[in-house]
């Protein structure tokens, strides 16, 4: 039980100081600068995302949670951002845990395969190259013997880019992803971030809900489709207009369009976002995979401060979606990453 063996760790020890392990250093210390994994308004391009279970006792959990934060804030610095999460399952029944956490369900039209989903943890690391996420990661791991890895994922966003404050980034279906993003640091941290007052315990707010979904993409069925059809089901075209010719970065506006005969009222972006004055409270930085020819996809990835009303509202209404029929869940979980700092370890102590 992490509450418990937070507090045997810390027995005799002045604190969470536990033997062998020096005092964390904190991700706090940049109090101006965003969480790691809201760094920047484009995330960076290559990631590894792993997910772990716990090789030990449940006594050594607070232990192996304490090593994990503090290797995870070390590999900090200008070329890598790197943060944790906790699954549910990495807190004891009766740790006083984030509201809306639980292992993720599954939704209509998911195949989730157990070795590729949830984890007791999951550590994500982003990086300027392919090479040094994976370097990151191979230290990270090393140094982490408390872990064992439970699935592991490398992504990468081609034709990364930051536009009018927006990340943008080319999915697997040759569009641009990023435009439904907020562009604004203060709505990013607004939408993705657990506010005081929520009902959310206090040692959590500052903290955000990461939805992982790794979704295989059908892209042979889908490059034999017209760019026509493909801009009707995706709602935009590639470049990231809407279907009417209005620029990228300007409002839709559906309600004069209530039949579909412009954007499909199946479209992903019209499912996804139909009320135009209240997008959902949500940030996506997804990644694109490709593990064969035939294994691609995306590494979707989002952070909220509310689950059911970011992704579980959005994933509900996009259930029987054009698009649908070109796409696989097969992975992913939910996960929650503490505020910064380590206070947080304290409060589950
Ligand atoms: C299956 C793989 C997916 C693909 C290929 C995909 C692709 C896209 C594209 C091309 C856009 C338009 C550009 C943009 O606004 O970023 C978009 C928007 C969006 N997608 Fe997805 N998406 C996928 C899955 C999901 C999932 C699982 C969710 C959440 C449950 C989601 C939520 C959204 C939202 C909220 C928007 C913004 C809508 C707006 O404000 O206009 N997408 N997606």
């Amino acid at each position: 039980m992490l509450r418990a063996s937070i507090a045997a760790a810390a027995v005799g020890t002045g604190g969470l100081t536990v033997a062998g392990i020096a005092p964390l250093r904190s991700e706090s210390t940049h109090p101006d600068q965003a969480p790691a994994h809201l760094r920047g308004a484009a995330p960076l391009p290559h990631a590894q995302v792993i997910a772990l279970d716990i090789a030990m006792g449940e006594d050594q959990r607070g232990r192996a949670l304490h090593a994990a934060h503090q290797v995870v804030a070390a590999v900090n610095s200008g070329k890598i951002a790197a943060w944790l999460a906790l699954g549910a399952s990495a807190l004891s029944a009766s740790a006083d845990r984030p509201r809306h956490l639980k292992q993720m369900p599954v939704f209509g039209g998911d195949v989730l395969d157990p070795a590729q989903s949830h984890g007791d943890l999951l550590i994500q690391i982003t990086a300027t190259s392919a090479d040094a996420a994976q370097e990151a990661a191979k230290q990270m791991l090393r140094k982490l013997p408390q872990w064992r890895v439970r699935w592991r994922v490398e992504g990468v966003r081609p034709e990364n880019r930051t536009e009018s404050g927006r990340g943008l980034a080319r999915n697997p279906f040759h569009f641009t992803e990023g435009y439904g993003n907020p562009a604004s640091p203060a709505e990013i941290a607004e939408r993705a971030t657990v506010q005081a007052g929520q009902g959310e315990p206090a040692w959590a707010v500052g903290g955000s809900y990461q939805v992982i979904r790794i979704i295989r993409l059908a892209t042979d069925f889908w490059d034999r489709d017209t760019l026509h059809d493909q801009e009707h089901i995706i709602g935009r075209r590639r470049d990231g207009r809407w279907l009417d010719g209005t620029p990228a970065d300007e409002r839709a506006v559906f309600t004069s369009d209530p039949d579909g005969k412009i954007t499909p009222l199946d479209a992903h972006v019209r499912r996804a976002a139909p009320d135009r004055r209240h997008p959902p409270p949500l940030v996506r930085r997804g990644y694109n995979y490709q593990r064969s020819p035939d294994d691609q996809g995306l590494i979707f990835s989002c952070f909220q401060r509310d689950l059911e009303k970011g992704f579980e509202a959005v994933q509900h209404r996009l259930q029987d979606e054009a698009m649908a029929k070109y796409t696989l869940t097969v992975g992913g979980g939910y996960f929650f990453v503490p505020p910064p700092g380590d206070g947080w370890l304290d409060a589950l102590a």
